[in-house]
């Protein structure tokens, strides 16, 4: 083992979701101890898939992540545009750095472009978050998932479900990592530090002093809000629903344009905010009576710390949350939804439990193997 030479590595964010996973990444990356650890050094690169202050430099601060090393400035556009624009710019980055291997998280737009680039050089990949499926090619995420673990060197893998997805699909037993989910390393991390928030300094002021029981609401996939009715459906339930408990709703930046584009009215007891920091935003959801959300992370973050949660989705890639988890899938049909919530509302809701590995340690079994990865060389 050759211990003195370091090994390289760039670590790929992009968009919102990614930013909560390089954090516990990058801070387990700099606690390594030498000399008995191989030593990883790490260049971060941010794709500007995301750019908004909201979106992207609010996470950056909330969870401590260093400038990035790149900032590639790929923006909006069509799925192909903003893909192809992301690979352009990162394979500059790639012939430059000359890493011994590019470590992508997530299923987002970010992943796949830099997955692809990576693999195409014939570098190293390592996708964080890997296996998970919804078997709805229709979620341009699921064909994310799928294609950049077709080129994956190394699986970290955070749920069982997807252990068994990876072995199905044939791929080496020996490169796949349960190591738990980086993502609730972060939700721990940062769980810990609220406590010490003065929420003085958030935006909302008003309604953390007015809000008793409320639903905490996310909406941004396209299969519930770029369809006319999909959309007005969803409005009408939030909206009767309302009716019995205020809704703080941080709106993303797609939902808004189309609830403007297709004319949707929310019930003024639907508080719509901007996109929220993640500390305002945990603030707020890990009080909620119940969360309804289309997100993948936070099924996750709710079952993690025991919140009732509601996915408007009719299938999910993260099973664990709903086998052992608090969440339950209620598609997008109004009526479905309202059953949803009112057994929320009615019943004893289940308690879960907290899946295995999701522990806060993800992060630092993820550096460790990779320390051993490159020390076999
Ligand atoms: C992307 C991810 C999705 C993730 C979501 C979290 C893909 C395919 N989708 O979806 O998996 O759950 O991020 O937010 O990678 N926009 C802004 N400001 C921004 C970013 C976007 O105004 O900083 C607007 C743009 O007008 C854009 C729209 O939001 O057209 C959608 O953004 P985009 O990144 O294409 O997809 P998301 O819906 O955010």
């Amino acid at each position: 083992m050759d211990l003195k030479r370091k090994y390289k590595l760039i670590l790929v964010a992009g968009a919102r979701p990614n930013f909560m996973k390089i954090a516990p990444i990058i801070r387990a990356l700099n606690a390594q101890v030498g000399p008995q650890i191989t030593q990883i050094e790490h260049k971060l690169v941010h794709t500007g898939q995301h750019y908004d202050y909201e979106m992207s430099q609010a996470f950056f601060e909330d969870l401590e992540i260093p400038e990035p090393d790149y900032f590639l400035d790929a923006g909006s556009g069509s799925h192909a545009i903003q893909t192809a624009k992301i690979m352009t710019e990162f394979e500059k980055v790639c012939i430059g750095e000359k890493p011994d291997i590019v470590m992508v998280v997530g299923d987002v737009n970010s992943t796949l472009a830099c997955s692809i680039v990576a693999k195409k050089l014939l570098l190293k990949v390592a996708h964080v978050e890997a296996g998970l499926r919804s078997f709805d090619l229709s979620m341009p995420e699921e064909i994310n998932r799928m294609v950049t673990d077709a080129i994956t060197d190394y699986f970290f893998v955070t749920e069982q479900n997807a252990v068994d997805n990876l072995k199905k699909e044939g791929k080496p037993e020996n490169r796949i990592y349960f190591v738990g989910h980086v993502m609730i390393d972060n939700l721990l991390y940062q769980l810990k530090k609220l406590g010490t928030v003065d929420p003085a300094g958030f935006k909302n002021q008003s309604l953390k002093q007015e809000l008793d029981q409320y639903v905490f609401l996310t909406l941004h996939r396209p299969s519930n809000v770029d369809n006319r009715e999909t959309l007005a459906g969803i409005v009408s339930v939030l909206n009767e629903i309302a009716e019995n408990i205020p809704i703080i709703f941080p709106v993303h930046p797609r939902t808004a344009k189309m609830l403007k584009r297709y004319d949707c009215s929310l019930s003024d007891k639907i508080y719509q905010l901007p996109p929220l920091g993640f500390q305002e935003s945990l603030y707020f959801w890990k009080n909620a009576r119940l969360v309804m959300t289309d997100s993948g992370g936070l099924q996750e973050e709710t079952t993690a710390i025991g919140v009732p949660c509601l996915t408007l989705r009719k299938n999910t890639e993260r099973p664990v949350t709903c086998e052992i988890g608090t969440n339950l899938l209620v598609g997008n049909d109004p009526r479905n939804i309202m059953n949803g919530f009112d057994e929320v509302m009615t019943k004893e809701w289940k308690k879960g439990e907290v899946p295995p590995k999701w522990d806060g340690k993800a992060a630092e079994r993820v550096v460790e193997i990779l320390g051993s990865v490159f020390s076999q060389g």
